[in-house]
């Protein structure tokens, strides 16, 4: 049965709230969603693997380490975007991969519109990207495309969860670790996640017309 890793940590709670507030605006509502990536990040990649080389400091040499694996990031577009840069930060050299995917208003359910794979050989390592799973559809598809991709290590990253999104990936793909700041009540009519923080995507980019 696949893991599920909820952040449980007051920093995280208060990072949290600020992306909750619906009067957070979109540049502070930006930097959360940077702070909250990172510390996800870094637990998400507590089991990355590490060789040893040799490295000389000033004083003298001594054996430092480097990863191992080819990793790949893979946001979701668009809210995923928001969660790259932070994870970059931390790993320099992995790959950006990216997934089209959005719900259908009426159906809620995924519509692939673009994806950014290589052809060639798979990365080892590969970290889904999406601040909101909610009902688990898009989460899923994708997957399923990296899995038909060739990848066989797959996180998934999101900043908040919903019960039936969690429960959709364990029914279907029992062997994913899910990473996530906090598992919230449900969903309501619309397939929001509630209380949830609205719509990731518009509140990251500022297109919900709101002034
Ligand atoms: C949001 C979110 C996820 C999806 C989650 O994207 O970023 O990709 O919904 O919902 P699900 O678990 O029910 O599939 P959205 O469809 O709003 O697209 P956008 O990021 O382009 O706004
Ligand atoms: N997508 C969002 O952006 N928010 C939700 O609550 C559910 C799906």
């Amino acid at each position: 049965m696949s893991a599920i890793e909820v952040l449980n940590h007051p920093l995280v709670d208060c990072h949290l709230t600020v992306l909750r507030k619906q009067s957070t605006p979109p540049g502070e509502f930006r930097q959360s969603v940077r702070r909250l990536s990172t510390l996800l990040a870094y637990s998400a990649t507590a089991g990355i693997r590490t060789s040893e080389y040799p490295i000389e400091t000033p004083l003298q040499t001594m054996k430092g380490r480097q990863l191992v694996d080819r990793i790949g990031l893979i946001p979701i577009l668009r809210a995923g975007i928001g969660m790259v840069e932070p994870m970059l930060d931390l790993i320099p050299t992995a790959e950006v991969w990216h997934l089209g995917l959005y719900r259908d208003e009426t159906t809620a359910t995924p519509v692939h519109y673009y994806s950014k794979l290589p052809p060639g050989s798979p990365v080892e390592l590969a970290f889904i990207l999406d601040p909101m799973l909610a009902t688990g559809g898009s989460a899923c598809l994708a997957l399923q495309t990296l899995m038909e991709w060739g990848v066989r290590d797959i996180k998934m990253l999101s900043i908040l969860a919903a019960p039936e999104g969690i429960e959709k990936i364990q029914s279907q793909f029992p062997n994913i670790d899910v990473h996530c700041c906090a598992v919230d009540e449900g969903l309501n009519d619309q397939k929001y996640i509630v209380p949830g923080l609205g719509d990731a995507g518009d509140r990251i980019f500022n297109t919900s017309g709101q002034p």
